[in-house]
């Protein structure tokens, strides 16, 4: 940020004080899409960051990457456990930031503020198997929300979804207003809602949800059955692979550049006030692209590095059970109450996306050596 900035945003004055204040945070599923960016942002602001992650769906080259993209003294305040949500010991284990100093066995400072990403998304794979999903995405919740408690954090910030709008046909989404779940995924991501509100309730407990629309950016896996639409149809478009929509392409969604994402998380973890607290939020960008218009999106963008895309059509197969039709957020709230401030739309975000992906191609053998040579020891 520039010191110049005649109109510093609340995002802005945050990252102001946090430069000049360390403070200690935990970041679950940190080798993740969501949480390696977290990590990266935190890290850069000199902040110390315990991160826990099983590597379900996460990747050590996030992690690596991360360690590439900060100076060595940033990395030094990282301390990764590999572990599962699922077993309360590790998250009881990823409440403090060990001493390097072996003498003090045991001893660390305790986390401050807990961004807990980890679970498992997509409701393709929740139908598959609803029962992993929910052993994740609701006891491992219910493991951190206690062991968050037991530690007396300041503040246990989470990962809500969209999904949880479900069947109600009103648009754009408000955060009081929503329907009955579509899938599996999204029964998990309300049941979250519901467990974080009794907390606050029954424990004197803060915690904020963040419902994410759509997230994109660099580091989401373009692979595998469950890759989200973004990176999947980058990596197919780059490989000469057809692009698939599912139905006619007029479905919609507010795409939300991962930048946004970081931004109302590190907003909402330090918010204190009781009208703010408690609470969840939209965080999207409240623009509308249909799955069509995304096409035509990635098709131009890729073009300059590819141009054999020129011409490039999609192919059109039938709807996909549990999904929405249509997603658009009403992100006032936030504005409002957080101070949220998107600073990046589709256009932007995507240019940012697409050259990080195709710069990844000439790095994976790279990254996938690394990965055979790392351990845990090494995060
Ligand atoms: N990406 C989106 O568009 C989007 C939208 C709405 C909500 N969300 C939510 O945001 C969060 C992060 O999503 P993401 O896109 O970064 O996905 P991701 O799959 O890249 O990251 C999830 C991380 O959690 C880890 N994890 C999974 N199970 C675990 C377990 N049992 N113990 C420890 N770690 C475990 C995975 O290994 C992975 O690193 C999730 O809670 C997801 O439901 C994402």
């Amino acid at each position: 940020m520039s010191q110049s900035n005649p109109n510093p945003s609340a995002y802005d004055k945050l990252r102001a004080r946090l430069v000049t204040e360390s403070h200690t945070w935990l970041v679950t599923g940190v080798a993740g899409f969501i949480g390696s960016n977290l990590l990266e942002n935190l890290l850069k602001l000199n902040q110390r960051v315990v991160g826990l992650d099983n590597f379900a769906t996460g990747h050590r080259h996030n992690l690596a990457e991360v360690q590439t993209l900060v100076e060595p003294q940033q990395w030094a305040n990282f301390h990764f456990i590999e572990g599962d949500i699922r077993n309360l010991d590790d998250c009881h284990r990823a409440m403090v930031f060990p001493v390097a100093d072996a003498t003090s066995s045991g001893r660390g400072t305790p986390v401050e503020y807990v961004l807990h990403e980890a679970a498992l998304g997509s409701v393709p794979r929740s139908l598959a198997d609803p029962i992993t999903t929910n052993g994740v995405n609701i006891s491992g919740f219910l493991n951190m929300l206690v062991a968050s408690r037991d530690a007396g954090v300041k503040s246990f910030t989470y990962a809500a979804s969209s999904s949880t709008y479900g069947d109600h046909p009103g648009l754009p989404k408000v955060e009081h207003t929503i329907g009955k779940p579509l899938s599996p995924y999204a029964v998990t991501k309300y049941v979250n809602e519901l467990y974080a509100d009794v907390f606050a309730r029954c424990y004197g407990f803060n915690t904020i949800g963040l419902r994410y629309f759509n997230v994109f950016g660099p580091r989401q896996d373009p692979n595998g059955a469950y890759a989200a639409v973004i990176p999947k149809w980058i990596a197919s478009l780059m490989q000469g692979e057809p692009v698939y929509i599912n139905g006619d392409g007029e479905t919609s969604r507010d795409f939300c550049f991962i930048a946004n994402v970081v931004q109302a998380n590190l907003l909402a973890a330090v918010a204190q006030e009781p009208g703010v607290v408690n609470q969840v939020y939209n965080v999207a960008v409240g623009d509308r692209t249909t799955l069509n218009e995304l096409f035509a999106l990635l098709r131009n963008g890729l073009v300059p590095y590819y141009t054999r895309l020129s011409d490039a059509k999609p192919v059109h197969r039938d709807f996909r059970a549990g999904d929405v039709r249509h997603s658009l957020a009403d992100i006032s709230k936030a504005q409002r109450l957080l101070g949220y401030m998107p600073t990046q739309r589709i256009d932007t975000g995507l240019a940012m996306a697409m050259s990080w992906y195709v710069g990844q191609t000439n790095d994976r053998e790279m990254l996938v050596s690394r990965d055979m040579i790392n351990s845990e020891e090494n995060f």
